[in-house]
């Protein structure tokens, strides 16, 4: 089966969040960019405590999960739960919002480098109200898979097949059957994987460029730019120049409708504005 082709590019935006923290946005920049069940992807990285130092101070979620993967730094998130994540590199946090959570998540560092991930998963209509729960994944808990030609891959979520052993990231249970995977490549490296046939497929690369697809028909994705795959196969990525790095994700489709205000993603406006009015009454959770 031919691999998927690389359909379209979203190249990431600067933009802030939080009470400030810069971040480069691609999934969700607009509400055309969204890629189902992915809604939405932040990346931040910086050196300057200036871009991160305000964090996100208490703030609300209604209807989707959100998933933070750190690649250096120290956050830590506090819910209304009595949940403590501390955020450490290599480390992630799952969370399910459902019905709502409040929750902060702040650095716990005046200064250096503070990078990593922020992606938005959407739930079915059926659990946008089910309890919210919280998931802390230690660094030691994320498997990390040599590859045959070079590089790693660490696998957040899902399930994988790499050099014939299958390995199962921490992740499982989740309707969405969401994939995440962190991999490696050196300079002239390839990665390929299937993925679910109808389920969608996204490539952000955030270190060096890559080209995606079959060899004769390669397509390039810049750094920063999350690439959408179409088609039905598996995907092949190459390390286009130099080493690279890049997050591969694939879930599948809910095919709901999406009506989002700010932290709160429902189906429709009705439900958006009983968001809002339940916050307000202190009934959110
Ligand atoms: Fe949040």
């Amino acid at each position: 089966m031919p691999s998927r082709r690389l359909q379209q590019i979203i190249p990431s935006v600067a933009t802030s969040d939080g009470a400030g923290v810069s971040l480069r946005r691609s999934l969700g920049r607009a509400p055309d960019a969204r890629v189902d069940p992915f809604l939405m992807l932040d990346e931040f990285s910086s050196d300057d405590p200036d871009d991160y130092i305000a964090g996100f101070p208490s703030h609300p979620h209604r209807g989707f999960e959100t998933v933070t993967y750190m690649l250096d730094g120290h956050m830590l998130h506090e819910d209304h739960l009595g949940n403590r994540g501390d955020l450490l590199p290599g480390g992630a946090q799952w969370m399910t919002a459902g019905r709502g959570i409040i929750h902060s998540e702040m650095p716990q560092q005046e200064s250096g480098r503070l990078r990593g991930f922020q992606l938005w998963i959407n739930l079915p209509a059926a659990e946008k109200m089910k309890p919210a729960s919280y998931c802390d994944i230690r660094p030691g808990e994320i498997p990390n898979v040599a590859l045959p030609g070079g590089g790693d891959v660490r696998v957040i979520a899902g399930r994988v097949e790499v050099g014939g052993v299958e390995i199962a990231g921490p992740v499982q249970g989740i309707t969405t059957e969401p994939l995440y995977m962190d991999v490696r490549l050196p300079a002239g490296g390839s990665f390929s994987h299937p993925v679910a046939a109808g389920h969608s497929a996204v490539v952000y690369a955030y270190e060096g460029s890559l080209a995606i697809g079959d060899e004769a028909e390669a397509r390039p994705l810049p750094t920063q730019s999350a690439g959408v795959l179409d088609g039905e196969g598996p995907v092949a990525i190459r390390a286009a120049e130099g080493p690279a790095r890049f997050l591969l994700l694939a879930g599948r489709p809910l095919r709901e409708p999406v009506v989002q205000y700010g932290p709160f993603v429902m189906n429709t406006r009705e439900e958006i504005e009983q968001a809002l009015a339940d916050y307000r009454n202190n009934r959110l959770t």
